[in-house]
C-alpha cells in the first residue's frame, strides 16, 4: 500500500502541491483528476521520486520512502509511465522494453516477462526489431506501458496514457490498463480523459492548484455537480 502523508513539493520557492494525502491499496485503481497546471505530474514524479518532497512523507507498506532515487523505488515495486512516453527513438521496441528489467529481480525474469508484454500487446510484438520512433502514438504508448511492466511494478503510475491518441486507440488503452490492474497490479492513473477516467477507476482524487480538493469513490465524483459542470462539460 503507497501512502502519502501531507506532501509538500516545491519548484525553487514557488509551492506546485500543497499538504497532500492520499493512498492506494493493493490492487486498486486509483484516478488523479485536474486542470493542467494543477500539479498532477508533480505529484506522480514525487512518488517516484522525481521531484524532492520539501515536507511530508511518502510509505509504501508502511517504509518510508521518501528521499530515495526511482531507481531504488522501482526495485521497491514502483514504476512509472511518464507523460509523453520518453521512449529511445533510434533504440528498437526490443531494446526499449529490455531497459525497463533493470533491477535484478526483473532482470531475473525479462524472457518471461517480455512474453506476457507481447501477449499484452500483439502490435508490439509484431514490431519488436522496429526502431521505437516508426511506430504510431498509440503503439509508443503501448511500448511505454509494456517497459514499465518489465520492471514487474506492484503499482503502475500512468501520466495521462491517453494524451494525443486517436479516440478508438484510447478505449483500447483504458482496456489494457484495465486487464494490467485486474491482473493483481495496483494503478495510479492522472488523466484529461476524465469520463474514461472515473469510469475505470475504483477512486478518484481532484487535485486543484497543487491541493486535493475533492476524493472518494469514482461513482460518486462523477455525479456530483461542479465535477459534471468542469470536467464532465455537462
Ligand atoms: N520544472 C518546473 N519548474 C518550475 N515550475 C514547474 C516545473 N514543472 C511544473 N511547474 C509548474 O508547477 C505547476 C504544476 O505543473 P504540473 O506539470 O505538475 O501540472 P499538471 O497537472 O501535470 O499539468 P498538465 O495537465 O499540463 O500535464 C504548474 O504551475 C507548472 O507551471
Ligand atoms: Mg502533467
Amino acid at each position: 500500500m503507497l501512502e502519502l502523508q501531507n506532501v509538500h513539493v516545491n519548484y525553487g520557492a514557488a509551492p506546485a502541491l500543497w499538504e497532500v494525502s492520499m493512498s492506494i491499496f493493493p490492487k486498486e485503481l486509483v484516478c488523479v483528476i485536474g486542470p493542467n497546471g494543477a500539479g498532477k505530474t508533480t505529484l506522480i514524479n514525487a512518488i517516484m521520486g522525481l521531484n524532492r518532497t520539501r515536507l511530508g512523507s511518502i510509505l509504501w507498506d508502511g517504509e518510508d520512502l521518501t528521499g530515495l532515487p526511482a531507481h531504488r523505488l522501482c526495485e521497491r515495486g514502483l514504476a512509472l509511465v511518464p507523460e509523453g512516453r520518453r521512449l529511445y527513438g533510434s533504440m528498437s521496441v526490443h531494446e526499449n522494453l529490455l531497459l525497463g528489467a533493470v533491477h535484478p529481480k526483473a532482470r531475473a525474469k525479462r524472457a518471461d516477462t517480455l512474453e506476457w508484454v507481447c501477449e499484452l500487446f500483439p502490435v508490439v510484438k509484431a514490431k519488436l526489431n522496429q526502431a521505437a520512433a516508426q511506430l504510431s502514438g498509440g503503439q509508443q504508448q503501448m511500448v511505454a506501458i509494456g517497459r514499465a511492466l518489465m520492471a514487474l511494478p506492484q503499482l503502475l503510475l500512468l501520466d495521462e496514457p491517453s494524451l494525443g491518441l486517436a479516440p478508438s486507440i484510447v478505449i483500447e488503452m483504458f482496456n489494457v490498463i484495465q486487464t494490467i490492474n485486474r491482473g493483481g497490479t495496483s494503478v495510479l492513473l492522472v488523466e484529461q480523459n476524465v469520463s474514461r477516467a472515473l469510469a475505470v477507476s475504483e477512486r478518484t482524487y481532484v487535485l486543484e492548484n497543487g491541493r486535493i480538493v475533492s476524493s472518494g469513490p469514482s461513482d460518486v465524483i462523477a455525479s456530483q455537480p461542479e465535477i459534471k459542470k468542469a470536467y464532465l462539460g455537462l
